[in-house]
């Protein structure tokens, strides 16, 4: 089968198409024929070991050999069966994540029976169904515990990329007020999306604005003096993108500042991507695909999802 590989954590050269053998599915596992993945920023944080946390999951010096084949979500079709397995059949069109174990950029993965994969959406073609769970599930993870309803008032900063685009939708299917905080032209794609407001942070500031009983910040360019004021006293702040003092710091900065803070790294299980299937099929959500590239172009895709303006997703087709 083709796959893209990486040796060496690096630049977006480093990727390589090579072949590789297909693999079986042992017990318990679903081997899953790919039809299209996502290029997401998880996905160029690993293949350049940023933050160096990375190094630690997935080699020290180089990436592991489990880790070589980068991606983390997939549309695509079930092709084999592992003993013992029931929650799969052979044909059924499937979607979703195998997450940390990544693997993706292949034609073939097999994944264990409870992996985050469900039936794919009826509605939505391969590239746009692989669009949608690396920003869906972030931004679900992190709003789940927070109480919202349809008096609140939400700032999402990086309203256009992958998770602010995910993050806009699930905040306006709970009815609140969102203040979409992107460059000018994005402005139609977030108002699209539901924001009831739009800042052009390059243009407008921030400091301007009332405070907000919610503010998700997904850029990690916002300084910490300026989120403080964001949030209403007991409110709540969402750092999606904080690097590892600000999550060690999270605990201590939400009682000296009196908001509850979250931070950390978003997991899914099957069941919330049974969820995300729903929200699609009833048109609640819809997926925000920039472009979708050939598989032997992923270091220009690479690039570009690095350069940080994505709008929402790029998808990477297979076959
Ligand atoms: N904690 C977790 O588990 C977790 C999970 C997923 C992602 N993340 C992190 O979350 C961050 C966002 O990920 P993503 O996948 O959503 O990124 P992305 O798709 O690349 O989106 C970036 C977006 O940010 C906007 N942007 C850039 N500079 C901005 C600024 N100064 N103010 C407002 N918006 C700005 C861009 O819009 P313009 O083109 O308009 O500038 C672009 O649409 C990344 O750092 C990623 O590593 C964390």
């Amino acid at each position: 089968m083709k796959a893209i590989e990486f040796r060496k954590y690096g630049p977006p050269e480093v990727l390589k198409v090579v072949e590789k053998n297909k693999p079986a599915p042992g017990p318990g596992e679903v081997l899953i024929k790919i039809h299209a993945t996502a290029i997401n920023s998880g996905d160029w944080r690993v293949r350049k070991a940023d933050p160096f946390l990375v190094r630690l999951f997935f080699g020290l010096f180089r990436p592991k050999k489990s880790a070589r084949v980068l991606g983390s979500v997939l549309s695509g079709t079930v092709e084999g069966l592992g003993e013992g397995v029931s929650r799969f059949s052979i044909g059924q069109a499937v979607f979703g994540m195998s997450d940390l174990a990544l693997g993706c950029y292949a034609e073939y993965i097999c994944l264990p029976e409870n992996a985050p994969v469900v039936s794919a959406p009826e509605t939505l073609s391969h590239e746009e169904a692989a669009s949608i769970p690396f920003g869906l599930h972030t931004a679900h993870h992190f709003l789940k515990p927070v109480p919202l309803n349809k008096d609140s008032r939400v700032l999402v900063i990086g309203a256009s990329g992958a998770v602010g685009s995910a993050a806009v939708q699930l905040a306006r299917m709970k009815g609140c007020h969102v203040t979409a905080v992107t460059s000018g032209t994005n402005a139609q794609l977030v108002k699209s999306l539901g924001a009831n407001r739009v800042v052009d942070y390059r243009s407008e500031s921030l400091g301007d604005l009332e405070p907000f009983d919610l503010v998700i910040e997904t850029v990690d360019r916002t300084p910490n003096g300026l989120l403080r004021t964001l949030v209403k006293p007991g409110g709540h702040l969402i750092l999606v993108s904080a690097g590892v003092k600000d999550m060690l710091l999270a605990s201590l900065r939400a009682r000296r500042w009196g908001v509850s803070i979250y931070t950390g790294v978003a997991s899914v299980k099957a069941e919330d991507m049974e969820l995300f299937r729903t929200m699609i099929e009833s048109g609640e959500y819809k997926p925000v695909l920039e472009k979708v590239y050939a598989f032997e172009d992923v270091v220009e895709a690479h690039g570009h999802a690095e350069a940080g303006h994505k709008q929402g997703n790029i998808a990477l087709k297979i076959v």
